[in-house]
């Protein structure tokens, strides 16, 4: 039987068109980009035309686009050089962040290099910004503000330009983890007052192990990782040239889509949504579904009984992949960071489903039969 694939905000299959893109640069295209003859001249032009379609489909600069490794490198780079590099020593964050974000926080922290304030949040899960502008307001030290466009496990949205005003006005910095938006939704960097904002391909139908990190070109920051002078001296190393033409292929084929695929996977969500509640009792919805949200992810949660727990298991066995939060490697017992913060009710076994262009009514429709046995 085929599988059911309700996890896109994990990963998302590599588009066909994209793995056509990438061939050539892993075949007879192979040149290294720093290398003066053809071949690598040819490297070297394939990556600067990614560089540059990516920054036009962002209304960015190319010189504001590097390429890494994906959005926990991205994270990771932007938070430490707020830190080292541009005398940041306060950091404003929520708890509802990927861990790519926290723990980068919670280790500079540990090591003294940064004081770290967590802003409140209000019942939908959503950032409230009467705590940000208060806490930036009573912040004396230089802050970098790092919160993220759309949480991955309940899909909230933050108002990214409201953020950055915020920002502005009180003169901290700001990083965006955009991972769960960038190829999902339009972006204006040129007007959006935002300082770092990150990619991963591999969540709109690209490739794995490549991504994005916008810096702002007011922002000076030192070379993340040292050795070689490839992507102008920032990042070091033989670039990742077929996963670089893939990222850039797949982010043109996912905005010449957006919004017709967008308003279908949103009718997926919804008729999600109203299946479970006329066929399951006892569902919530986590967050703010269909309010401000990502319109490819829903969190649910199922009242705790003997049978919900299994859920994830049973759901596995009957070929449905779902995620009982972020992709999680210390198992279910410990559960979601993000849902303790925004519901601490442990009588809750919490799913998220996560949708893409491939997913169908039927398979909904499936899904809601099976849950009706399982629970
Ligand atoms: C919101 C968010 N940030 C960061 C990441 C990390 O991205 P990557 O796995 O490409 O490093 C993910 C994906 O797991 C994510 O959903």
């Amino acid at each position: 039987m085929e599988r059911i694939y309700f996890d896109n905000a994990a990963t998302t299959p590599l588009d066909p068109k994209v793995l056509e893109s990438m061939m050539p640069y892993l075949t007879e295209k192979f040149g290294n980009p720093s290398s003066i003859y053809s071949y690598g001249r040819e490297s070297r032009l394939a990556i600067e035309n990614a560089r540059k379609s990516v920054a036009k489909i962002l209304n960015a600069h190319p010189a504001e686009i590097f390429f890494t490794s994906g959005g926990t490198e991205s994270s990771n780079t932007a938070i430490s050089a707020a830190v080292r590099d541009l005398g940041c020593t306060h950091i404003i964050t929520s708890p509802l962040e990927h861990h790519a974000t926290l723990h980068t926080v919670e280790h500079l922290h540990k090591t003294g290099e940064a004081s770290v304030s967590y802003v409140e949040l209000l019942p939908d899960g959503h950032i409230d910004l009467e705590d940000l502008k208060h806490k930036l307001a009573g912040s004396a030290e230089k802050t970098i503000v790092s919160l993220m466009h759309a949480n991955n496990e309940i899909g909230n949205m933050l108002d990214i330009h409201a953020v950055g005003e915020l920002c502005k006005l009180y003169g901290a910095y700001f990083h965006s983890d955009t991972v769960q938006t960038v190829g999902h939704f339009p972006f204006d960097l040129r007007n959006t007052p935002v300082h770092f904002v990150t990619g991963a391909g591999h969540k709109f139908h690209g490739p794995k192990g490549v991504g994005l990190l916008y810096i702002n070109e007011n922002v000076k920051i030192n070379p993340f990782i040292h050795g070689g002078s490839q992507e102008r001296n920032m990042r070091a190393g033989t670039e990742n040239l077929y996963g670089i033409v893939g990222f850039a292929r797949a982010l043109e084929l996912a905005t010449a889509g957006f919004e017709e695929e967008g308003a279908y996977i949103k009718g997926i969500k919804v008729y999600m949504m109203e299946q479970l509640k006329k066929n399951v009792k006892g569902i919530a919805f986590n967050g703010d579904a269909l309010g401000r949200s990502l319109y490819t992810v829903l969190s649910v949660s199922f009242p705790k009984t003997e049978k919900s727990e299994m859920l994830l298991f049973n759901l596995d066995i009957n070929h449905i992949c779902a995620s009982g939060g972020s992709a999680c490697t210390s198992g279910a017992e410990q559960g979601s960071h993000v849902i303790r913060a925004i519901n601490n009710n442990p009588n809750q076994v919490t799913v998220r489903f996560s949708f893409s262009k491939h997913n169908t009514k039927d398979e909904v429709d499936y899904l809601v039969e099976k849950l009706k046995e399982m629970i």
